[in-house]
């Protein structure tokens, strides 16, 4: 039995966005900066449940500065995108999978868990309701921002007894600015990112705050992201602040670390893992230390590398830095893989190639 489709009420925003506004806003809208007239807004108490399912004018929230959320933190969120179809339309990418990951880092965070209708429905009602928000162009789509906080107002420390959970929309072009082909990274000895038995696998904004320091520390040293190493021994490579990461070798296959709890399942590097072996290339899950990579970069064994992620897509990693020094990557480009690797993921994302996994839901 199908479960039923959850009804969120609608309410027009009275102060939308001029057509001729709207165009010039998203032509080149860069990453997260042009928002949509309307949000999808559902609210949860211990007492009611799940209530109040809304899709109204964007707006500001007023907040009690007590709200539980501003002193423990207790929030987390998803990204995903919606893509315009090429006769018109727009799909979602594989949404089922962005409602589970948002129920286990709700649980992790010991939040409720969204129904995964209610995540779907609320994603999809957002999505009709904008779809003139899309950006052109080969890298455009409008970037889906659902989260959920405790917006209890209570200082004690507890799971809160009551959410606020809201999805809205991003115009949204590429991550990364500059149009450097491949971006650098920096490999941080100091800081890292999860721990075994910490909240390294959910989605949670603790885990980018926590990030933010290393992040500044790339930045400084002219590099565009941060690749974080294990806790413990400070040498396997886990990912970056906010993307997986893919290592492809002199003999055709494909490296990423394994999950384990103290990195994101993402969804794209799913999906590049099940497409990579669809297209006969061997990929295996294993950890890979800092030292081989570079070793391996400067034997030559070592060809690409790549991040991946919703914001990301498939991005080129050209160069590392670390403390001791760099090493570059291939010919600081974007290699061959890498590139058949993101024509393959992209070509089903928008449409253009055939979807024999059933990735993609047209909403539109
Ligand atoms: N790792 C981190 C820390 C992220 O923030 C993201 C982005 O969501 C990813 C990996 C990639 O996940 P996905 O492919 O599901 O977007
Ligand atoms: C995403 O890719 O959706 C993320 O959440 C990562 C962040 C760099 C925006």
């Amino acid at each position: 039995m199908t479960a039923p489709i959850p009804a969120f009420a609608f309410e027009s925003s009275t102060t939308r966005v001029p057509d001729e506004e709207r165009a010039a806003l998203i032509a080149d809208p860069g990453f997260g900066r042009v928002f949509t007239d309307h949000m999808a807004t559902v609210r949860y108490s211990s007492e009611k449940g799940w209530h109040d399912l809304k899709i109204g004018a964007r707006r500001p929230i007023q907040t009690d500065l007590a709200t539980s959320v501003l002193h423990y933190a207790q929030e987390i969120f998803e990204g995903m995108k919606a893509y315009g179809r090429p006769g018109g339309g727009a799909a979602l990418f594989r949404p089922q999978a962005n409602a589970r990951r948002f129920q286990e880092s709700a649980r992790r965070m010991a939040m409720p868990e969204l129904p995964e209708e209610i995540f779907l429905e609320s994603v999809r009602a957002l999505v009709r309701t904008e779809i003139d928000w899309i950006p052109p162009g080969e890298d455009g789509a409008l970037y889906l921002r659902p989260f959920m906080f405790a917006s209890e107002v209570f200082l004690g420390v507890k799971p809160a007894d009551e959410y606020l959970y809201a999805v809205i929309a991003s115009s949204v072009g590429g991550y990364f600015k500059g149009g450097s082909p491949a971006i650098s990274l920096w490999a941080t000895r100091e800081y890292t990112r999860a721990a075994p038995g910490g909240t390294g696998a959910a989605k949670c904004g603790g885990n980018y705050a926590a990030s933010l320091i290393a992040q500044a520390e790339a930045i400084r040293n002219g590099c565009d992201q941060v690749v974080f190493l294990d806790a413990i021994e400070r040498r396997w490579i886990e990912e970056l602040g906010g993307m997986n990461i893919f290592f492809a070798f002199d003999d055709g296959s494909l490296q990423t670390p394994p999950l384990g709890g103290t990195i994101l399942p993402g969804i794209t590097r799913d999906s590049i893992i099940r497409l990579a072996r669809d297209l006969g290339v061997t990929v295996r899950e294993e950890p890979y230390s800092i030292e081989q990579w570079q070793a391996d970069a400067q034997s030559g064994r070592l060809t690409e590398t790549f991040a991946c992620g919703t914001a990301a897509v498939v991005t080129a990693i050209g160069q590392v830095k670390t403390t001791e020094g760099s090493f570059a990557i291939g010919g600081q480009s974007v290699g061959p893989l890498t590139q058949r690797i993101r024509a393959a993921l992209v070509d089903i994302q928008r449409g253009r190639a055939e979807d024999p996994y059933g990735w993609v839901e047209t909403v539109v």
